[in-house]
């Protein structure tokens, strides 16, 4: 009997640490640079919570907001070498790593709305920008949307004119370095983190970015004047490390999928709305003049920043301005 139950005890010893790496959960750092409370940031909780319930609690998200852990570049260089699991940058961050396709998405005045955007990034072109990545190391599984950019100064931007001799923040794109650049203004890559110091110390004079973004990181209260021009979307690509991906028990990445299907709905349906009411409450606070282009105005920038178009072939080649024309069945000229 006493043999027995050492023997029972020995086996405890040696099964322990098995028994504990089963029970405990595949942990995935999904790390993000903006608010909770943007459609990003409830994005990337949903599909924390969901991926948590249709695993039954073997796979656990932690969800990092607010460039918390990674700033810009660093979060996708942490990607590759494995510190986090999961990123949702916009799409406009991944021209360090070589890859420049993804950026003929920021071509001013190219989605209709978002509904145009979301259904043709399901399509063949977001297929083929995500096989860029592969070679990276990174997995693409789904686009989000974050709506339209506003740009903002300390003066009114109305006419291409008033844009001449201004600093600009933005995020890594040099579409947008040209489009803005035309304008006779100086673009300027930035950390998102930084941008609120830097507008509020005048190292930038102005930046561009969705209404979710300006209202919780507070650029409305170092920017006298927005203009809601909407000239530029702002889109994310959901990405993981390839080899923790690939490595995953089958059964654990289909019901990963099925989460992360299902956030990507959730998160591109509420987009919009989340950027109306964030714009609303910018309106209430009262702290920046909100300016809306008319008619006129609008084809005054859209004039302006059409050779962006031409340029663009040079910088992300013919290959992907053809599939982006045919998905949306737009001319590219
Ligand atoms: C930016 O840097 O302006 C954006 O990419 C931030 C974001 O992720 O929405």
């Amino acid at each position: 009997m006493r043999k027995l139950l050492a023997a029972v005890a020995a086996a405890a010893v040696l099964l322990a640490p098995a028994i504990a790496q089963a029970q405990s959960p595949i942990v995935i750092k999904f790390s993000h640079v903006v608010a909770n409370d943007t459609p990003k940031g409830k994005g990337a909780l949903k599909f924390k919570e969901l991926a948590e319930r249709y695993t039954d609690g073997k796979v656990k998200v932690e969800v990092y907001p607010n460039s918390t852990l990674y700033k810009d570049k660093e979060e996708i260089e942490a990607l590759q070498l494995g510190s986090v699991q999961m990123l949702a940058p916009s799409t406009a961050k991944f021209a360090p790593l070589g890859v420049k396709e993804f950026e003929a998405l920021d071509l001013p005045w190219l989605f209709k709305d978002e509904a145009t955007y979301a259904s043709a990034m399901k399509g063949t072109v977001g297929k083929w920008l995500f096989q860029k990545l592969e070679a990276k190391g990174i997995t693409g599984l789904a686009y989000w949307d974050n709506g339209f950019h506003m740009l903002s100064a300390n003066r009114p931007l109305l006419k291409p004119t008033d844009f001449q001799g201004l600093k600009f923040r933005i995020s890594g794109s040099k579409v947008a370095d040209q489009y803005l650049r035309i304008m006779g203004s100086i673009p300027q890559i930035m950390a998102f983190s930084e941008v609120y110091q830097a507008l509020q110390t005048g190292v930038v004079d102005g930046c561009e970015n969705t209404a979710s973004n300006y209202l919780t990181q507070k650029f409305y209260e170092v920017q006298k004047d927005i203009t809601v021009s909407y000239h530029a979307h702002l889109q994310y690509a959901v990405i993981v490390n390839s080899k923790f991906w690939s490595g995953l028990p089958p059964d654990i990445r289909t019901r990963l999928d099925k989460a992360m299907a299902e956030a990507t709905d959730y998160t591109n349906s509420i987009a919009r709305q989340e950027n109306e009411e964030a714009l609303a409450e910018i309106k209430k606070i009262g702290k920046t003049n909100l300016h809306y282009l008319t008619d006129a105005d609008r084809k005054g920038w859209q004039e302006a920043m059409q050779p962006t178009y031409k340029w663009a072939k040079g910088r992300v080649g013919q290959e992907v301005l053809d599939l982006v024309a045919k998905e949306l069945d737009v001319k590219m000229n």
